[in-house]
């Protein structure tokens, strides 16, 4: 078996840049690519930001840091990922880009048996395979928020993708990112967040019926049941665009009215409240 030293990521926002941090801090060679210089440049301070911030925290050294920063090149163009072994899709929720995204790469990686992931979380991952012409080597590999910190990352078969692609794909998991892996069927939602997303929108839903605030919801949850953050907070770091993109497709695929996005969130999207990332959410971030 190929031994994967050369990953690509495409897209570099929250997911994106932690994919590539990681990747970097586990010896690989990356390739980030992003839609524009701008993007390249925020993307970059990104990763590097959090890299730092792990010095500040003694989570790795300032040589550990260097050399992930050395291991790490950034480009604005696709074509680039041509040398690519492993390349891992983390941009935005949304089906068009994503397949657009997996034609491009599909014309432009060279490596026959290069390994296409996406990091969808409620997208189907078939639909991104049959947009190529090597369905085979199409995998879903879903990771979590923060991804320097959360241990799992869960890997999703296509209908189409073959018991060599699951078997390199969770062994490069393993070996090179040092996560745990869950494996699941490509349905919507896969294992996590079919469970965590009627969960978040349910408090969304109690907040806007008035019968609890946002504040006492996560309090509830972080106290009673020892969550690490409310669901609400939980929410606003996740970004709100994105959990109703996640609410989307998850309603399309099952019908089921628990997955539809509620009236607030739809309203919070549309107002440009959408948590952390825009400094408002269910909570204030500007202070
Ligand atoms: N990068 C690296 N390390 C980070 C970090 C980051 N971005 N954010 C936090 N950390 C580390 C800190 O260094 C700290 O480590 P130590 O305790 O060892 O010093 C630890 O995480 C805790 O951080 P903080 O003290 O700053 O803050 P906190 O205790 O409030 O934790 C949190 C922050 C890690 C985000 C924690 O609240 C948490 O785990 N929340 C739940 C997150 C979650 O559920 N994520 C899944 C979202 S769903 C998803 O992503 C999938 C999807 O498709 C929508």
């Amino acid at each position: 078996m190929q031994t994967i030293s050369r990953l690509g990521v495409v897209g570099c926002g929250l997911m994106g840049s932690g994919i590539a941090e990681v990747a970097a801090l586990g010896g690989l060679d990356v390739l980030v690519a992003e839609g524009s210089p701008e993007a390249v440049r925020s993307g970059r301070r990104r990763v590097e930001a959090s890299l730092d911030r792990g010095v500040r925290r003694g989570k790795i050294t300032e040589a550990a840091r260097d050399a992930a920063v050395a291991r790490l090149a950034y480009t604005d163009d696709l074509d680039g990922m041509a040398d690519r072994q492993f390349v891992i899709e983390a941009v935005a929720e949304n089906r068009e880009v994503k397949t657009g995204v997996f034609a491009a790469l599909d014309r432009v990686v060279t490596d026959p048996e290069a390994v296409l992931a996406t990091n969808t979380s409620s997208l189907p991952v078939i639909d991104l395979a049959v947009s190529t012409q090597r369905p085979a080597q199409v995998i879903g590999l879903h990771f979590f928020n923060p991804v320097p910190v959360q241990a799992l990352v869960e890997v999703i078969p296509a209908l189409t993708t073959s018991p060599d692609t699951v078997l390199r794909t969770r062994a490069f998991v393993s070996e090179h990112l040092g996560k745990e892996i869950v494996q699941a069927s490509d349905r919507s939602g896969f294992v996590v967040n079919a469970l965590l997303v009627p969960f978040l929108l349910s408090a969304v839903r109690m907040v806007d019926s008035g019968s609890a605030r946002a504040e006492d919801i996560d309090r509830g949850m972080e106290l009673g049941c020892a969550h690490p953050m409310g669901p609400l907070r939980l929410l606003d770091l996740i970004g709100l665009d994105t959990a109703q993109a996640v609410a989307e497709s998850m309603y399309e695929e099952y019908k089921e009215p628990l997955y539809a996005p509620p009236a607030l969130l739809r309203r919070m999207v549309a107002a440009g409240r959408l948590g952390r990332k825009t400094g408002q959410g269910f909570y204030d971030y500007t202070a």
